[in-house]
């Protein structure tokens, strides 16, 4: 790609300056709009990427970016020493919208998880009666779950892993899309196990959907052992895949839920763990928090942000325009094309190296057409653009995706 004076100043900044933790595409954007973002030439482009899937509502959601002006101007932050009036009505908004009796708000996905994490360990001595110090939570090959030290103990990527021990004890992992895998563990020694943490579909792996049925058999199984099932729905949830919850598809209702990303819009970094009484209750004051958790603005912010999601039905356009994206996919008909793979709008493309080009090139031929998306894994292409995108608009962007893929077949 032939980088403009601005655009190779900006990332020169950004190498000089900043840790080199991200291989961005060399792209430096400024500005965005619904399903659009536009890069410091004033150029535009399809975003496909959503932020990792935060950007559901589409970027700068007029509602809620006049949520946050408006909370802004009156209190941002109290922390929990006091009360406010934002809190008490977001997690009865909370409550009503998703059907859990408590929630405990966060801010990064990866706080989230490690207060699931808590939960659930709290829970297995305070009511399963695991033995102190004996807990174990059940995770899956492949996973992505944030990078915390706990996290990334119970990861298996060498990259999100490697070097960052001594690493946390009590995990252990199983297959993913294997309940005989989870039945096996639990015959083995249930009486020790406290939850199954698990993503309803492994977003950061390359967006592997797993079989139909696999999420209700694991929930049956903890179910009868006693142990919780915790759904990560951090890159599923709030409608990405053509539900308000990725669950909802299987009809099963976790006993705990990690939310992230969308929750916000994107806006500010909001998170949440919902659960009944029975499993919340066993968290007592002192003994967990966060400063920023559950802050004025993160109440407005996240009100508006899932009033959004049900007023423009995000959850019945990512099942419909989801279904066509991948129809056409699968029509486009290309050697560097394995698979074609997702749900409602977080799907993926498997490439084939072929011409001596890979994912990577054809991510920045798409760039250059107008449309942005990032490799998972050297080989696999997420595709995820805001769930505001139209029927027309997602025409268009198809258009470029095949346009890019059929240019590298010949150059
Ligand atoms: C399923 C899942 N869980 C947790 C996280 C971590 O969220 P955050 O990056 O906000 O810490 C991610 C991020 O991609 C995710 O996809």
């Amino acid at each position: 790609m032939n980088l403009s004076a601005a655009t190779r100043q900006y990332i020169d900044l950004e190498e000089k300056y900043g840790a080199h933790n991200y291989h961005p595409l060399p792209v430096v954007l400024s500005r965005g709009k619904g399903c659009y973002v536009w890069d410091v030439d004033g150029k535009r482009y399809f975003d496909f990427l959503s932020a990792y899937s935060a950007v559901n509502q589409g970027h700068c959601h007029p509602k809620i970016v006049r949520a946050l002006k408006e909370q802004a101007e009156k209190l941002c932050l109290t922390s929990r020493a006091f009360y406010n009036d934002t809190l008490g009505p977001y997690e009865k908004f909370i409550h009503d919208y998703f059907g859990y009796d408590k929630v405990l708000p966060m801010n990064s996905g990866a706080e989230a998880v490690e207060t699931a994490l808590k939960l659930a360990r709290k829970w297995g001595y305070l009511k399963k009666g695991i033995p102190a110090a004996e807990a174990i939570i059940i995770a899956c090959e492949g996973n992505f779950h944030g990078r915390t030290i706990s996290i990334v103990s119970v990861s298996t990527d060498p990259d999100a892993r490697a070097d960052y021990g001594p690493y946390t004890p009590g995990f252990e992992v199983i297959p993913y899309n294997d309940p005989e895998a989870l039945a096996a563990v639990l015959e083995g020694k249930a009486d020790s196990i406290a939850g199954f943490l698990v993503e309803p579909i492994q977003g950061e792996a390359g967006v592997n959907v797993p079989d139909e049925g696999y999420l209700r058999s694991c929930h049956e199984l903890c179910k009868r052992h006693n142990v919780l099932f915790i759904a990560d729905e951090v890159q599923t949830g709030i409608a990405r895949t053509g539900r308000k919850l990725c669950c909802d598809h299987e009809g099963i209702r976790p006993d705990i839920v990690i939310l992230g990303k969308a929750i916000s819009g994107g806006v500010l970094p909001v998170s949440a763990v919902l659960a009944d009484d029975g499993i919340m209750l066993t968290i007592q004051p002192g003994q967990h928090g966060s400063t920023f958790g559950g802050f004025p603005l993160a109440c407005k912010v996240a009100t508006a942000a899932l009033e959004v999601v049900e007023e423009e039905k995000l959850a019945e356009k990512a099942g419909y325009l989801g279904q066509i994206f991948r129809e056409e996919m699968e029509k486009i008909g290309s050697p560097f094309i394995r698979q074609v793979r997702g749900k409602g709008l977080l799907n993926a493309v498997v490439i084939e190296p072929y011409n001596g080009k890979q994912a990577w090139d054809v991510c920045l031929k798409m760039a250059e057409n107008g449309l942005l998306a990032k490799p998972t894994h050297n080989h696999i292409i997420r595709f995820a653009p805001p769930l505001v995108i139209t029927g027309e608009e997602l025409k268009e962007a198809i258009g470029i995706i095949k346009e890019s893929i059929k240019s590298l077949e010949t150059t």
